[in-house]
């Protein structure tokens, strides 16, 4: 087989050249980093996981008409997706306060908030992807207005879906992080959403039991990464099969 170009690397996916103009393979890893890549581990069946997880994700949201950069899984760790102009900034909601938010503002774990929050964090690891405001993001040129309008309303979108699903299955949806791209149509650009949904993107927390099913199992050293992230795959019908 030829070998693919790759394009980039990053702490869990690497991105390959696709097989058409505008599409990009996205290979998962079993990497698990934190604290910006200070706390390190390969996490056996994690990449396998979160290809099934975004994959699922991912088509829910197509198909109730939010657009995503998902086009085919190919394999047991590899996707087709469209090539967007990722957009530099983190995309936060939050439903209930937890990990930077309650360290920030000293609201206990848990607490739920008033509404969901957006916040915007400036995607770059040597800064440690420092928290921006939508000032920040106009003045330096990060995003226009619109955009940042456009952001807000996909990344509610995505939240409702993501919390409704998660609801059906005993999770409850504390916070997740998503990044949006621009891709052009016809010479029209919108925003969509790009690299990965799962559980090393989201806080997910049982509903009965309160248990952590994200990666602050990894994180904070709670157990099994695999073990919460194949309990969240059971419960959503997607474990992965041998293809
Ligand atoms: O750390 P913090 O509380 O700000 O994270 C909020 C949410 O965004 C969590 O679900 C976390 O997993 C996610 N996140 C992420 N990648 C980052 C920072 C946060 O997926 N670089």
């Amino acid at each position: 087989m030829a070998r693919r170009k790759k394009i980039y690397e990053g702490k869990a996916k690497i991105l390959y050249e696709g097989p058409e103009p505008g599409t990009i393979v996205q290979y998962f890893k079993d990497d698990a980093t934190a604290f910006n890549a200070e706390k390190r581990a390969t996490v056996e069946g994690k990449g396998v996981l979160n290809n099934r997880l975004s994959e699922f994700f991912m088509k829910g949201l197509a198909q109730i008409g939010v657009p995503t950069h998902f086009i085919k899984r190919l394999n047991m760790r590899e996707q087709l997706i469209r090539q967007v102009e990722i957009i530099p900034l983190e995309v936060i909601v939050r439903n209930f306060a937890a990990g930077s938010m309650s360290t920030r503002l000293g609201l206990a774990e848990g607490t739920a908030l008033p509404r969901p929050i957006v916040e915007f964090c400036l995607k770059d690891d040597k800064l440690g992807d420092p928290f921006v405001s939508e000032e920040h993001i106009m003045a330096f040129g990060w995003a226009t207005q619109q955009d940042l309008d456009d952001m807000v309303a996909l990344a509610l979108r995505v939240n409702d879906f993501m919390s409704g699903i998660m609801l059906a299955v005993g999770i409850k949806l504390v916070d997740f992080k998503i990044e949006i791209g621009r891709v052009w149509d016809n010479d029209f650009m919108r925003l969509i959403v790009a690299d990965e949904i799962s559980p090393d993107s989201c806080r997910l927390w049982d509903i009965e039991t309160g248990q952590k099913l994200d990666k602050d199992v990894f994180r904070r050293d709670l157990g099994s990464l695999t073990d919460a992230y194949t309990e969240v795959a059971r419960r959503l019908g997607v474990l992965p099969t041998n293809v």
